[in-house]
């Protein structure tokens, strides 16, 4: 293989266990190695743990542990974590190493031999959070960090100082020439304008603490953690001890670094500096993602509402949890963990449109060829369109992969899905197996059904391994995960005629989620863009019958009239309204919301209302207006 990748995550700090967040970064590496294997690259894939700095010691201080069986008990608990999410990652590096302590003295002595080392003193503010020093410029006069919002500590100490400011144009011209060296394109800008307001030098040893790799030229300081960590890169790949590994991995590869957004400068900034003085090659891209929310709050263990990746799994499987990450929002903005959100990924995309997918197929092929595919004659129209909808998709899907972009990819894939789903309503196989003479049309349609499914189970196992290998092995086909690949699944055509396919069995079951009060009233606090809002559809509906709803007192169930269809609709204003008062009135409603089962019923739209403390009103309309006029 001569293509390589090389792809990075955070070192994660073990001052705390691992979360949704750390989880995510590390999820859509996997992602990203697993498709690039897929692809033919030989992948290595690095994370690990920061074990060093004040943060640490301090950590340590208050458990009544030492630095050392602090993070001698936690760096396991991401190793496990990682194990349980089904990461394929190749390396696995602790700072606290001796392979990585040997490959910092060695930067630091390249980068001191280069006369890029001077000592000074530092003072000024300290965020022990972020190990970050703060300029007085950037704080106010709570001196909080701007990063973080915790209280910043003064420092004042004897340090060496690393000549960052030196490399400022040189930076600054390397990245304009790689315009994909720093991404999302808004943090680049950002990066460029800090940079050009002037770099100043980089404090890079502390001697008031510790806890960190001793500096070699002055025993009485530790290097500064960030220093120490962003070195892990290169440690992993044999910068210190085998100049063929780190060939092949660092100077002959794709380089990647995934971050989260918060640890942007440092990576943007003082990394390729730090290899710039080196005489190092700089990484080829570095993507920065964003944070998660859970249920619209900033996670905090002072909240309590930290989301725990173990217990996801546990309630919704280890794919599905996956699949919700890199699906719910796109890669470089933030997004929000919700239990609803979760629930309507897993019933929605996987289990109605790709479990329906499978099922049907299955069901098909076993009640009209028992269970085996045959072999048929022809193509018409629909499976022209279908194939040349899948080589779109192959080419979209690739395109989005290597721009990180996970969940244009993903819906991408299920559009082809659901595209399948209208194949079966197209070419009507229950129709077709009622005539005898259409036994090999029927047969071309089941065939090129199992080929999309041996496609899909393809193109989403970087996101879900799991459910990749339990669909192939219920198409008959005994696949192993390494095995498969892009270059086989090119072509239309490639699944095997005769083989028999296995009992269906439903990979993703449906979800129910009680939905609370308070979520029902819950109040929008973000921003949408004129586009967001026109994609809703409002219009006038006629209430024709009202009830109550057994077992559920906030609930009132409604049959309204929008025109020439009729809907059944939930609605939680009960304790506002006699159900019999609103025969006859007309109201707004919403037409185009997912429909969602409630209490065992279905509610195909919302109806629109005004929402104080003390009451919830329904809309009310002019009763000449027409039923099914639109709102805009
Ligand atoms: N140790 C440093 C990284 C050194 S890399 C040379 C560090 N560690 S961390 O454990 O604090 O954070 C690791 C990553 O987790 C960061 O990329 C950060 O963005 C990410 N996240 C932490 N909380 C997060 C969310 N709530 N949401 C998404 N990612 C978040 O920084």
């Amino acid at each position: 293989m001569d293509k390589k990748f090389f792809v990075t995550t955070p070192i994660y700090y073990v001052n705390g266990e691992p979360h949704v967040g750390t989880a995510y970064t590390t999820i859509a590496a996997d992602v990203i190695s697993r498709y690039k294997r897929l692809k033919g690259y030989d992948v290595y894939f690095l994370t690990g743990t920061d074990e060093h700095g004040q943060k640490i010691e301090e950590t340590a201080n208050k458990a009544g542990l030492t630095p050392k069986e602090l993070v001698d008990k936690t760096s396991p608990k991401f190793k496990k974590m990682w194990e349980r999410l089904n990461i394929s990652n190749t390396d696995f590096i602790r700072t606290t190493e001796d392979r990585h302590i040997k490959a910092v003295n060695k930067i630091l002595k390249k980068v001191n031999e280069n006369g890029d080392i001077y000592k000074g003193n530092y003072e000024g503010l300290y965020c022990v959070s972020c190990e970050n020093f703060v300029p007085k410029n950037q704080v106010d006069k709570d001196e909080l960090c701007p990063d973080c919002g915790k209280k910043l500590r003064t420092v004042k100490e004897e340090s060496y100082f690393f000549k960052m400011s030196k490399y400022q144009d040189q930076l600054l011209k390397h990245i304009e020439e790689n315009p994909n060296f720093i991404q999302p394109e808004y943090r680049k800008n950002e990066i460029v304008s800090f940079i050009k307001q002037g770099l100043t030098d980089l404090s890079i040893s502390r001697n008031t603490f510790k806890w960190g790799i001793p500096l070699e030229i002055d025993n009485g300081h530790v290097i500064y953690v960030w220093f120490d960590a962003l070195t892990n890169y290169i440690t992993a790949v044999g910068y210190e001890n085998d100049s063929e590994k780190f060939d092949k991995y660092w100077n002959n590869s794709e380089v990647l670094h995934i971050i989260g957004k918060d640890i942007i400068r440092f990576h943007a900034i003082i990394w390729p500096t730090m290899l710039m003085s080196a005489g190092i090659k700089v990484p080829d891209k570095i993507v920065a993602h964003g944070w998660w929310t859970s249920e619209g709050e900033k996670m905090s263990k002072s909240k309590n509402n930290v989301v725990d990746p173990e217990k996801e799994i546990e309630k919704y499987g280890l794919d599905a949890f996956r699949y919700f990450m890199l699906r719910e929002v796109n890669f470089g903005v933030d997004g929000d963990y919700s239990q609803q959100g979760i629930v309507n990924r897993i019933n929605y995309d996987l289990a109605n449109d790709l479990g329906n997918l499978l099922n049907r197929t299955i069901g098909m092929v076993k009640k009209y060829f028992n269970g085996i595919v045959i072999e048929g004659e022809g193509e018409d129209n629909f499976d022209k369109e279908i194939k040349a909808l899948y080589s779109q998709t192959l080419v979209e899907v690739d395109d989005y992969m290597n721009k990180l972009q996970f969940s244009k990819a993903l819906e991408s894939i299920w559009k082809f899905i659901s595209r399948m789903n209208k194949y079966i309503d197209e070419t009507a196989p229950w129709t077709l197996a009622k005539d005898e003479s259409k036994k090999s049309r029927l047969a071309v349609v089941m065939y090129n059904l199992v080929e999309s499914l041996y496609k899909i189970s393809v193109l989403i196992s970087p996101f879900m391994p799991e459910t990749s290998i339990k669909m192939l092995n219920q198409l008959g086909l005994n696949e192993k995960i390494d095995n498969l690949s892009i270059e086989k699944i090119e072509n239309w055509g490639n699944i095997p005629y005769n083989i028999k396919l296995a009992e269906p069995n439903p990979i993703f079951p449906r979800i129910e989620l009680e939905v609370k009060e308070e979520e029902i009233i819950e109040e929008e606090q973000n921003f949408i863009s004129i586009d967001d809002f026109s994609k809703v559809k409002i219009v006038v509906a006629e209430i024709l019958q009202a009830d109550n709803v057994d077992g559920a007192d906030k609930l009132l169930k409604f049959r309204v009239s929008i025109g020439k269809k009729e809907r059944t609709v939930l609605s939680g204003i009960a304790k506002y309204y006699k159900p019999q008062e609103l025969i006859g009135k007309k109201v707004l409603f919403v037409s185009n919301l997912k429909p969602v089962k409630l209490r065992g019923i279905l509610s195909e739209g919302m109806l629109l209302t005004t929402v104080t403390k003390k009451s919830i009103r329904l809309i009310e309309i002019d009763k000449s207006i027409e039923n099914g006029t639109e709102v805009k």
